[in-house]
């Protein structure tokens, strides 16, 4: 086992650059995000290949495929799955995403894209996959968009891990106050009667975000070493989430943005979350194959799906953009006949 070394860039000389370049607040965001250094440093990287066969994870799962590696895989998914791990077998996505990078705090924090009420969510119909889906299924889905990356085995360690690790989170969240699962989020997003508008978008994102995420949207990374993963992670580009993310549709995009970002500072209008959100999503990034096979069951896709076909005749425009009251109304209408 070679030794794994926590990456949480505290210290770090660029961390602190960034930190005195930036907006006050972001201090308090970098300890907030990455806990105090030297957290956790186990040994991991070299773990086997996942086990052939189709027995059940709890037999095969090696004593290593623990909640807190479930934990680490979804806070250092760049550096533990990604291109750059030592193991080619571990290689499993090809963004330079963590799931902690939309999910904060690995999804302990209350609110917009918490995981903590995620294991009484499943097993649940999909959609976008025409049937029933588990936790184990749903990892997969970000795995391969959001991640733009591969299928983790059912049976890999890895898969047992998350799976483990977010079952668990179902427990934490009943074990916590009321007080404390008031999330701290402004009012939730309400979608403007309007198409946004990229302009203006570019616009939001020039004054309040590209401090962090890069003029060019690219990110930051945490060291010289991509391995190890961005401290501000891309927008868009090759490093990004695909085109059959969730969050490459605009609405959830604006209610992601609304309620957390500019991070440690979440003061958007509606307007201006939807379009910061279009100019985003305007931005080239990686494409995912056999879209047109999601959603079985074409007028189940949600009115922002950014990609065709549709079972109705909006132009794919406005399905990307808006306006969305017009195929809210034609959608509510034909569940009424
Ligand atoms: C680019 C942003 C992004 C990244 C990165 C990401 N996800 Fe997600 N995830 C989403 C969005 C958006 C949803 C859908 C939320 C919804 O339906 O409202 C979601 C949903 C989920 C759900 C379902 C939650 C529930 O309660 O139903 C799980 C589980 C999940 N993600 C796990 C992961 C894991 C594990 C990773 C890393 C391998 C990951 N996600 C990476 C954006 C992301
Ligand atoms: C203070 C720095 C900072 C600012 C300003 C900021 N972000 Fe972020 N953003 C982050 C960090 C850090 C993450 C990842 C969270 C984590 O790793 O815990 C993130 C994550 C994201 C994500 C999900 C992950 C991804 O890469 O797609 C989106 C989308 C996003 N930010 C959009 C925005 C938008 C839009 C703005 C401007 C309105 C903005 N951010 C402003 C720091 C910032």
């Amino acid at each position: 086992m070679t030794e794994y070394d926590d990456r949480r860039p505290t210290t770090g000389g660029l961390t602190a650059a960034i930190v005195a370049s930036a907006a006050v607040g972001v201090l308090a965001v970098g300890v907030a995000l990455y806990g105090p250094p030297g957290l956790g440093a186990l040994g991991f990287g070299t773990a086997e290949p996942a086990p052939s066969g189709a027995s059940a994870p709890a037999v095969s799962a090696p004593a290593y495929a623990t909640e807190e590696y479930g934990r680490r895989l979804l806070a250092h998914t760049a550096e533990l799955l990604g291109q750059d791990q030592p193991n080619p077998g571990l290689r499993y996505i090809n963004s330079r995403l963590n799931c902690g990078s939309c999910h904060l705090a690995t999804g302990t924090e209350p609110g917009t894209l918490t995981l903590l009420q995620t294991d009484e969510h499943y097993p649940r119909f999909s959609g976008r996959a025409g049937g029933m889906t588990d936790i184990e299924d749903r990892i997969n889905e970000c795995m391969q968009r959001s991640m733009n990356g591969r299928l983790l085995p059912m049976d890999s360690p890895e898969m047992f891990a998350m799976a483990s690790y977010l079952r668990s989170l179902g427990t934490q969240y009943q074990a916590m106050g009321a007080s404390s699962l008031k999330a701290k989020e402004p009012a939730p997003f309400k979608t403007p009667v309007r198409a946004a508008e990229v302009a203006m978008g570019q616009l939001v994102y020039s004054t309040r975000c590209g401090i962090c995420h890069g003029s060019d949207g690219l990110g930051l990374l945490a060291t010289e070493d991509p391995g190890q993963g961005y401290l501000f992670p891309p927008l868009w580009g090759s490093d990004s989430f695909n085109n059959g993310a969730g969050m490459h549709r605009v609405l959830t995009a604006a209610r992601f943005i609304k309620a957390r970002m500019p991070l440690g500072e979440p003061t958007l209008t509606d307007g201006e979350a939807f379009d910061v959100a279009a100019f985003i999503n305007s931005k080239p990034r990686p494409e995912m194959t056999d879209l047109e096979r999601d959603y079985p069951d074409k007028s189940a896709k949600p009115i922002d799906n950014p990609y065709g076909p549709y079972a109705d005749d909006f132009p794919l425009e406005q399905h990307r953009f808006g306006s969305f009251q017009p195929i809210d109304e034609y959608y509510k209408a034909l569940k009424k006949k």
